[in-house]
């Protein structure tokens, strides 16, 4: 008896318009009408199809065992799970799909998908492009709220991990049709702003001209400022007044204001730079006009209480209230949030708005969308929209196990980091021959594509929520599960096609694609298998699955088909060749989505 990976239900999501390289989806609607001519009398019934995990099949359907529960003791004609596997087979439709089915053990019908089918899905894809194996999804545009750092604060490695799997997120999502507002809500208002605006004007009386190297670093200069205003009670005062009169809009307020952000944004941007990441900045103080009227409508619906001289919601089930406006009649990180909400759902129109932040934050999060719900901006269900997601992620830890650091225990600046990461891809790209023939145009270029990339793969192919270990030498490995072994493999792929001397596009036109050897068969299955990969990862907002997915096939093209089948020079030459292409195109999609430059020579 075959296990199921994931038997999850596949015809319940809205669908513009079909993706035919779909295969669990097709199968769903195979069997659903096999289901329907099988017990008529049961309506609601949800084809269960999934991938096989033994040697049955291709795919089950495992509606059998679930089915029968239901309709036992009905007078039903059926003797149990087994008989009535065997009608969802026998009812099965004509379909070019299926080559053969069987029932195993306690009902499961396994179905082997025809290899004429694969094979064509596989050309067509080639010939229409990769987008029509994207996923759909029923929403047209989304916020995702990523990377997010803290003006004048450290820009820390959690804040890289949320602007590479954020940054993926969105890539998905584009994929998917979704338009989709990449937003950076960085931490720009709140009360170390008067500290660091009196200490702007104290340090340097001409702060007007100041500029970015005058002033250093805004880390240090904020650890300066804080000290004097921890130190000097009249200084205190001062900053306090600070916040008061930028609060209010006082002009010369707002520009020093203004002038500390422009200097945080330049660093911010120097990271995204390197990373090919794409934002949109709409700080927190963005917001800020918005909050008093979103507290009185939370007012007005009874959701807001008194308590300890503060304004707060109380949640069920949590012993501490969510506080919308502070003793001091200020508000806050959560105003600010129930703010953001209602405009990215009012005037922005998202209809599915993504967070990510380290676990850390999930309480919080928990709180805002559940005082949402309670005002009625967000439905009670889960699985409806508009919703709200907070996508969580552990720790960035150093060998040491503890969380990263550098030597000093300084903290690190992401900057360096990544430009190490270069520098070591750079280095190892050097010491192979190859590297000679190129310009150091091209060395640049994929000295980043593979250093970055490196950072972002590792990052990104395990489970988000789980903490990580940075670690260089693993990361740029070139025989592991590794950005840089990916990258070679794509390139190695290229090279042949190359080798071959033929016009791969011609080939597109007039070449035909049939899978004959059995390890053609596996690979040809395997990137059909992309449509239904890509639409998992997406609704589920899961990087490591596309990961693993990817991983996979390259080890299915290296170890099993390009070592058992011969390509340039066979009599299979042709189709050969358009399955190194449709494997190359592949590749690049997945590379797309995680963000990673493909590199096409090694
Ligand atoms: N600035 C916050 C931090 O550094 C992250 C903001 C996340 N987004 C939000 N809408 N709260 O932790």
């Amino acid at each position: 008896i075959s296990a199921t990976k994931t038997a999850q239900s596949v015809s319940t999501m809205a669908t513009e318009e079909e993706n035919v390289g779909n295969i669990k989806r097709q199968l769903a609607k195979i069997f659903d009408v096999s289901l329907r001519a099988t017990v008529p009398e049961e309506t609601d019934v949800e084809p269960l199809v999934a991938a096989c995990a033994g040697n049955f099949g291709d795919y089950q359907c495992n509606n059998a065992m679930g089915l029968w529960s239901k309709i036992k003791g009905k007078g039903s004609q059926f003797r149990g799970p087994p008989s009535v596997g065997q009608a969802i087979m026998k009812n099965l439709p004509p379909s070019e799909i299926i080559e053969s089915s069987s029932v195993a053990g306690p009902g499961f019908v396994n179905v082997v998908i025809s290899k004429n089918w694969i094979a064509k899905s596989i050309q067509k894809m080639l010939t229409d492009g990769i987008e029509t194996w994207s996923p759909r999804l029923p929403i047209k545009r989304a916020v995702v709220d990523f990377s997010s750092p803290n003006i004048a604060k450290e820009m820390h490695v959690g804040h890289l991990r949320s602007t590479i799997i954020g940054d993926t997120l969105a890539r998905m999502l584009e994929f998917s049709n979704v338009d989709v507002l990449r937003r950076n809500h960085v931490g720009d208002w709140g009360t170390q702003f008067g500290m660091l605006i009196e200490f702007l004007f104290e340090r340097f009386p001409n702060w007007e001209e100041v500029t970015e190297t005058a002033i250093g670093d805004l880390q240090t200069f904020y650890k300066a400022s804080k000290q004097r205003f921890d130190s000097d009670p009249a200084f205190k005062e001062r900053a306090q007044q600070a916040v008061v009169l930028l609060q209010g809009g006082e002009a010369k307020y707002r520009k020093a204001w203004a002038q500390i952000c422009e200097i945080s944004r330049n660093e911010f941007n120097r990271v995204y730079e390197r990373l090919g990441v794409e934002l949109e900045e709409k700080g927190e103080s963005f917001y800020n006009p918005y909050i008093p009227n979103v507290i009185k409508e939370l007012t007005d619906k009874g959701l807001v209480e008194e308590s300890q001289g503060a304004r707060v919601i109380f949640i069920d089930g949590i012993n501490i209230p969510l506080i919308v406006v502070k003793s001091d009649g200020g508000f806050n990180y959560a105003s600010t949030d129930l703010a953001a909400i209602w405009y990215r759902l009012n005037e922005e129109k998202a209809e599915w708005i993504i967070y990510v932040t380290d676990v850390g934050q999930q309480q919080h999060f928990d709180m805002v969308f559940r005082a949402c719900k309670r005002a009625g901006w967000l439905p009670l269900e889960d699985n409806k929209y508009p919703k709200t997601t907070h996508v969580g992620f552990g720790l960035v830890l150093g060998e040491d196990g503890k969380r990263f650091r550098t030597r000093n225990t300084e903290v690190v600046r992401l900057v360096d980091l990544l430009d190490e990461a270069k520098n070591r891809s750079k280095a190892a790209l050097i010491e192979r021959e190859k590297a000679a023939e190129w310009t150091e145009a091209e060395l640049e270029q994929i000295a980043e594509a593979v250093g970055y990339g490196a950072v972002k793969y590792a990052d990104l192919k395990n489970n988000r929520l789980t903490n990580y270990t940075f670690n260089f030498d693993q990361m740029l490995n070139d025989k592991g599960n590794t950005a840089v072994y990916l990258l070679y493999a794509h390139a190695r792929i290229c090279s042949i096609i190359r080798k071959s001397g033929k016009d791969i596009e011609e080939l597109k036109k007039t070449g035909t694609i049939v899978l004959e050897h059995e390890d053609e068969r596996v690979l040809g299955l395997h990137l059909l298998q992309f449509a239904e990969v890509a639409e998992e990862a997406c609704t589920n907002l899961l990087p490591n699955v596309l990961c693993e997915y990817l991983y996979n096939l390259s080890e299915i093209f290296t170890k099993k088909f390009y070592s058992n089948c011969q390509v340039v020079g066979s009599a299979q030459e042709t189709s050969r060749l358009l399955l190194c292409e449709a494997t190359g195109t592949v590749m690049r999609q997945c590379f797309h989505l995680l963000g990673i430059v493909p590199v096409y020579k090694i």
